[in-house]
């Protein structure tokens, strides 16, 4: 009895006369792509489910809460992102642009303003955290057309040069005044140093934070 198999039910080598059908890089590549393929529908990538398009949608929409807070005397309400900062509410949803974004990371205090009077970095602040708060801004300052003190003082002492930085400095500084850190140009400095100035003009800012605190 014949145990030799039919050629015909021998599949053909990919290389005419091989006797070896070891995987050329083709069809090796080709092999993966097909297992990876199945992976991918299956909703898996490098382990990784994918999202349906129900969850998805369900991932999208952002949790978003109500607040109500005084701003510069004026009480505002308004429904936002949990993750909004104090500074994006303030420039981005009540056109307040005064306090400037340098950093966003709480290292340049160009965004500071009073929180029921204590100076904080509003872009470290989460604007959700604030119900019932008092705000203060650069905006809020002024009594009419009247420069607040700290205010004038810049002008005095020519304490700026570009001007990013000063409404951050003015508020900071009215933080320092109120806490009395202001017995000396160095304790000024030191409870000052939170607020950088690109344009140097540190001399001059201490001086107006003097003639403001009546030591000059
Ligand atoms: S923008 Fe807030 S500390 Fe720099
Ligand atoms: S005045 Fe330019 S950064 Fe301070």
């Amino acid at each position: 009895m014949s145990t030799e198999v039919p050629e015909s039910a021998v599949p053909s080598p990919a290389g005419a006369g091989e006797s070896s059908p070891a995987p050329s890089r083709r069809t090796f590549i080709a092999a993966t792509g097909v297992v990876g393929g199945s992976v991918v529908a299956g909703g898996v990538i490098g382990g990784t489910r994918l999202l349906g398009p129900e969850e998805a949608a369900a991932a999208d929409t952002s949790p978003s809460s109500r607040v109500s807070l005084t701003v510069n005397g004026t009480r505002r309400t308004v429904t936002v992102d949990n993750r909004t900062s104090l500074l994006d509410l303030l420039r981005e949803h009540f056109q307040l642009t005064g306090s400037k974004k340098g950093c966003n990371a709480g290292a340049c205090g160009a965004c500071t303003v009073l929180v029921d009077g204590q100076r904080v970095n509003s872009c470290l602040t989460l604007a959700v955290r604030l119900e019932d708060a008092e705000v203060t801004t650069i905006e809020g300052l002024a009594d009419g057309d009247e420069l607040h003190p700290l205010q004038q003082a810049f002008v005095d002492q020519d304490a700026f040069q570009c001007g990013y930085c000063t409404p951050g400095q003015i508020m900071s500084g009215v933080g320092c005044i109120k806490e009395g850190h202001t017995g000396s140009p160095e304790e000024i400095r030191e409870w000052m140093s939170g607020n950088i100035c690109r344009c140097g003009c540190y001399v001059k800012i201490v001086r107006a934070v003097e003639q403001t605190a009546g030591r000059k």
